[in-house]
């Protein structure tokens, strides 16, 4: 039996593509997880299964080659987990050949940062199997070198979250603050099975900002101010308060055209179901949504955004970031 480790996904619970233009933004970790079991082999090969994606295969002298699934996609899954264990190794100084199994709970392809909870969950696994003395900061930069891969350019919310775990209040020019927030966060995500590009999404808010500059501005500033009282929502256990910023959030993301039928449909059922606020979570435009919900009316929602034709699962904020489950 190999090590196991574990990542948390996440959610940006305000201030998404404002972010992008300097404004604060509020990410949660979610108690939906990546697991990596990490064993040491007899030879140099570096094999990889996802169980949940069904793929399989391994790199050896460089070549790749596929045991299970279609070749390219498990290629462009593995590559930034390869970097990854190859800037472990580095650490260790030492090439060994090594079995990794990856069965991760976090839908793929939603915003919901899978591949950098993944990438933590490995680097954490490998870090305790081979000794490698491995700070939080340390899985953080190799998590977030190899998300570079996937993403170009990232901001580091995903790896930072699913590193960190619990509430973080990132602005591009301060980078990533801890929010102390203790009271639970309920929410139902709504996944609308609609495959969106964040690359697309951006362009689209960069476009409208540069067509209309001073209208977006103020929608910006509004933005900004979002934020800011939600901290103090989540200093005072206030979750009514939180809900109203999340309406008025989503519609500014609506105005700047992020938003979708597919979205807006799931939107509104939260809210009919009773959620005290909801909006698009990432990227938009497909993906995900989130209902901020009392404990007691989260089957309801779920249920709602279920018959709407939606794909829900209730989720809470968790505490804890990249974390060892098994030595
Ligand atoms: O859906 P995601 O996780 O790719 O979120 C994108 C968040 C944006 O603010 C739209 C872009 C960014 O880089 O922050």
């Amino acid at each position: 039996m190999g090590v196991v480790a574990s990542a948390p996904a996440k959610i940006i619970l305000l201030g998404e593509h404002f972010v992008v233009y300097g404004e604060p933004a509020i990410v949660l970790a979610i108690d939906k997880r990546a697991y990596a079991e990490a064993e040491i082999r007899n030879d140099k090969k570096l094999c990889l299964h996802s169980l949940n994606l069904n793929l399989a295969g391994y790199f050896e002298n460089g070549n790749f080659k596929i045991e299970k699934g279609n070749a390219k996609e498990a290629r462009s899954k593995f590559e930034p987990i390869k970097l990854a264990v190859e800037k472990v190794l580095e650490k260790h100084g030492e090439n060994v050949g090594l079995d990794i199994k990856i069965n991760s709970t976090v839908p793929v392809a939603a915003g919901l940062g899978s591949s950098a909870a993944v990438v933590a969950a490995v680097t954490s696994a490998l870090g305790a199997l081979l000794n490698v003395k491995m700070s939080k900061e340390d899985v953080f930069r190799i998590t977030y070198e190899s998300e570079k891969i996937v993403h170009g350019t990232p901001s580091g919310i995903d790896p930072a979250i699913s590193t960190f775990g619990g509430t973080l209040l990132f602005q591009m020019d301060t980078g990533f603050k801890p929010l102390d927030v203790k009271t639970d966060i309920p929410l139902v995500i709504g996944d609308t099975g609609v495959a969106r590009s964040t690359r697309v999404q951006v362009e689209k808010v960069q476009a409208i900002k540069e067509k209309y500059p001073q209208i977006v501005e103020p929608i910006m500033l509004a933005a900004r101010e979002i934020v800011l009282k939600a901290i103090d929502a989540l200093k005072g256990n206030d979750l009514e308060t939180l809900g109203e910023l999340m309406n008025i959030n989503q519609a500014l993301l609506y105005g700047v055209g992020v938003s979708d039928e597919s979205l807006e449909r799931l939107i509104n059922a939260a809210r009919k179901a009773g959620a005290l606020g909801a909006k698009l979570t990432g990227a938009g435009g497909g993906g995900c949504m989130i209902a901020l919900t009392k404990n007691e009316n989260l089957e309801q929602v779920s249920e709602a955004i279920q018959r709407i034709g939606g794909r829900p699962f209730i989720a809470k904020k968790t505490d804890e970031g990249a974390r060892i489950e098994r030595t």
